[in-house]
């Protein structure tokens, strides 16, 4: 395992989504800048869905504006629908992520629509992204469990994954909503996917709610995935995923990729400051393994 993994960095939109502590537009996007002088040079800095639904991404747009300066990272925005795809352009979105469910229960609650429904919502914000040369990451959720209806077949996860990926998405990012997997399942689910699309353009998106995360991880790696997405601090959850908590934390990642021979060009010290300077602003220190170890140094 001694080639590359890819970190896509999600602080700033799943890690904040769901915090009850209302964070700045400016602190925001200085979080962002932290985190790209940290090394990481893929970020989701935000939101283009209903304010009512998640006031915490109100404003990406100022976000994503208040970043275009940084130089030598992509950015990525959320966008479930035409309306958001054009809010996301008019502020200079270059890549979008669309987000679709491998449940119905989740799909209902998250984006109140059915899977079916929500492809064709899809479809022409994909036809629109092409003709504007914008790439398009696609999102699978619940791949591992869905906090309404349990149980969820690899089967379900590869279908979807490959209506997704046929759309002309150029990643397929798998979540672990809830962080209920385990590394058996992870394989058995990432195996029936990697069946129907390629694996290089497979990414893990797994929740640490049971401390799972880093050992789905490995298994993934083992089979082949090399793209990861976490969260500075572990931050994160999604408000329709009750009782999950953050993305597996970037530092953890880098700690355990670092560990095994893996170059990631992050720079532990910047990352764990960007880590502790938004903790504070949440007023709690992070919860990864990692920053409370080194905090405690
Ligand atoms: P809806 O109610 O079906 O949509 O919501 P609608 O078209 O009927 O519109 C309802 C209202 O929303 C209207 O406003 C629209 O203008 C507005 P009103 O007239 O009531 O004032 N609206 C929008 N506003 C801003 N931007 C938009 C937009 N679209 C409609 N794009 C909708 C459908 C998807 C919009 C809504 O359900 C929503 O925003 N849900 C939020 C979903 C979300 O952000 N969830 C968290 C992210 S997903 C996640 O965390 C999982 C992930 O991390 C992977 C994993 O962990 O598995 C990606
Ligand atoms: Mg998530």
């Amino acid at each position: 395992m001694s080639d590359q993994i890819r970190i896509v960095e999600m602080g700033p939109r799943d890690g904040l989504q769901n915090e009850k502590t209302p964070v700045s537009v400016e602190a925001r996007i200085a979080f962002v800048e932290a985190l790209v002088a940290a090394g990481l040079t893929t970020v989701e800095v935000g939101a283009f869905v209903s304010p009512r639904a998640i006031p915490q991404m109100a404003s990406s747009d100022q976000v994503l504006r208040g970043v275009s300066h940084v130089k030598g990272a992509e950015f990525h925005v959320l966008v479930p629908n035409e309306k958001g795809y054009d809010a996301a352009r008019a502020a200079g979105a270059e890549v979008v992520s669309v987000f679709a469910a491998a449940s119905e229960g989740f799909s209902r609650a998250n984006i109140n629509c059915s899977v079916a429904e929500s492809i064709e919502r899809f479809k022409p914000v994909v036809a629109r992204a092409k003709a504007d040369g914008v790439r398009v990451r696609g999102y699978v959720s619940c791949v591992l469990g869905c906090p309404f209806d349990g149980e969820i077949r690899p089967k379900a996860v590869a279908d979807l994954a490959k209506t997704l990926w046929d759309l002309g998405c150029y990643e397929i990012s798998l979540g672990d909503t809830i962080g209920v997997g385990t590394p058996l399942k992870a394989k058995e689910m990432l195996r029936a996917v990697g069946a129907e699309i390629p694996t290089a353009n497979l990414a893990m998106h797994f929740h640490d709610t049971y401390g799972q995360a880093l050992a789905n991880l490995y298994a993934g790696m083992e089979e082949g995935v090399r793209a990861i997405d976490s969260a500075a601090g572990g931050l994160g959850g999604c408000p329709y995923a009750p009782g999950a908590t953050g993305n597996v934390a970037t530092e953890d990642v880098v700690y355990m990729l670092e560990g095994i021979g893996i170059r990631t060009g992050i720079d532990m010290e910047k990352l764990l400051t960007a880590t502790n300077d938004v903790a504070g602003l949440l007023g709690r220190p992070p919860v990864s393994r990692v920053a409370s170890a080194l905090n405690a140094r």
